[in-house]
């Protein structure tokens, strides 16, 4: 690896990773900041794309493209659709699909377009590597499907759609955008998600309330991965 790409969507999510390096280097492109770091030998590109897919396509194709990154990892939150997921706890996706990108008035299946895939799947490699992080701090994360879409879920219909439809376990708004972008450019990627609420009616609220504890935790153990790169 030459250059790695850390992204978060908000601020939040970003702070508690700008909070680990020194002599930071701002760079302003395409109305966004981007911080460039050496850590540990490692160079480093951080930035937070704002909500949202486009925004964050944005990001992670300017991280790659602008920048030379050439391996992507991703920090934030999500709201839990697998029961098993509590405040706090953590997911990494094996695989992201778009739960809002619909054309089954054309006959296809929900989140598919002519020559895209439902689901895209993150990198194996950085995957192992996170199990190998979790068993070494003795904590416990579970790998799943997280489903992406340009709405805050706050509804036990919509949920319930989403888990239905694509076996989802998380859900949250960029990364299967940032997953659609780094295969394309063949960058390999890994989303990692502390859960903020349970998409439900409380979701608005939870979020508000766990967005920067959550967000925390993911940071904290992504460093501890970065750590091993
Ligand atoms: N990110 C965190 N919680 C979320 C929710 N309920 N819907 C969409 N994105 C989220």
């Amino acid at each position: 690896m030459k250059k790695l790409a850390i992204m978060g969507a908000m601020v939040e999510e970003i702070e508690p990773l700008l909070e680990y390096f020194e002599n930071v280097k701002l760079t302003e492109y395409a109305n966004n900041k981007y911080y460039e770091v050496n850590y540990k030998g490692l160079d480093i590109v951080i930035a937070y794309s704002k909500i949202g897919k486009v925004f964050a396509s944005l990001t992670a194709s300017t991280m790659i493209e602008k920048f030379g990154c050439d391996t992507l990892l991703f920090s934030g939150v999500a709201g839990a659709i697998n029961p098993k997921l509590k405040i706090g706890d953590m997911i990494v996706a094996n695989k992201l699909c778009q739960h809002d990108l619909d054309i089954t008035a054309f006959g296809h299946p929900h989140g598919y377009v002519p020559e895209g895939s439902v689901f895209v799947e993150s990198s194996k490699e950085l995957r192992e590597v996170a199990k190998a992080v979790a068993k070494e701090m003795g904590i416990e994360v579970i790998e799943g499907t997280i489903a992406t879409g340009d709405q805050f879920v706050h509804s036990s219909e919509k949920k319930d759609f989403i888990e239905k439809t694509f076996q989802a376990d998380a859900l949250e708004m960029e990364g299967a955008s940032v997953a659609v972008v780094c295969n394309a450019l063949n960058v390999p990627f890994f989303i990692l998600r502390a859960i903020s609420d349970s998409a439900d009616m409380d979701a608005g609220f939870d979020f508000d309330e766990f967005l920067k504890s959550s967000a925390k935790i993911s940071a904290d153990y992504l460093i501890k991965i970065v750590d091993k790169l």
